[in-house]
């Protein structure tokens, strides 16, 4: 693991709430993300691998707990086994895509969508869906989304996973923008993100670049 180019300024890299996934075996399949000569059910098969791998890292402190098993060749063995039911918050609708991947690293996991639209012209989120429980006090929660461009739409589905009372929120990326992760810790501080690249900075869509363009489109096609 290392940590995005701290002299990059403006970055809340600086401030140790981001993790880079910085592995040979991240960077190869974030290159092939990146290309738009890779077509869509490769696309989505990388999703999946990345998302697992930065699942991997991020998650290393859940809650863990002895349980007590027998071995072809002894019993009453103490093992660990994790020991709660983590929450994911994909964000409709690239998150979607990260969503199979870190089930099948986790035993449990509970599933809340939100759905969020961004305005093309003033880039802010425009919320459609909201399926979060009520009460998320004392609930782990990993919210999903590929992309962290301005980082509007994730501040804007932490704000609403806080509001319900949890405190422990990580959000695992894809690509995210040094700018985008500025504005989002300027914003969620207590949030860390864990990412599999950060990239410099934004277009004037307020896109990522370089990015991979627009990862809902190359996993599902077009919205419209
Ligand atoms: C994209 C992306 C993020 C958001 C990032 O979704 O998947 O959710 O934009 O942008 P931000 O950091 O500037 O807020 P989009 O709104 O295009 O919806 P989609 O996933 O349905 O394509």
């Amino acid at each position: 693991m290392s940590r995005p180019d701290p002299s990059h300024q403006g970055s809340d890299a600086r401030d140790g709430n981001v993790l880079l996934v910085d592995h040979p075996a991240v960077a190869d399949r974030v290159t092939r993300l990146r290309d738009v000569s890779t077509p869509s059910n490769v696309f989505r098969q990388l999703v999946s691998e990345v998302s697992a791998l930065v699942a991997y890292e991020a998650l290393r402190d859940l809650q863990m707990a002895d349980s007590i098993i027998d071995t072809p060749v002894a019993s009453g063995v103490t093992a660990p086994r994790i020991d709660e039911t983590v929450l994911l918050v994909p964000v409709l609708r690239a998150g979607l895509g990260m969503v199979q991947a870190i089930q099948e690293l986790l035993p449990l996991t509970g599933v809340a969508h939100v759905g969020l639209r961004r305005n093309e012209v003033t880039h802010q989120p425009d919320v459609y869906l909201n399926r979060l429980p009520a009460d998320l006090r004392g609930r782990t929660v990993v919210v999903c989304d590929p992309m962290l461009a301005t980082g509007g739409s994730l501040a804007e589905v932490c704000s609403l996973v806080s509001a319900r009372g949890a405190t422990d929120i990580t959000a695992l990326c894809l690509i995210a923008s040094l700018p985008g992760l500025a504005h989002f810790h300027s914003v969620h501080p207590e949030v860390r993100v864990a990412c599999a690249a950060v990239d410099p900075e934004l277009d004037d869509r307020a896109f990522i670049v370089p990015g991979l363009g627009d990862a809902g489109d190359r996993l599902f096609g077009p919205p419209d």
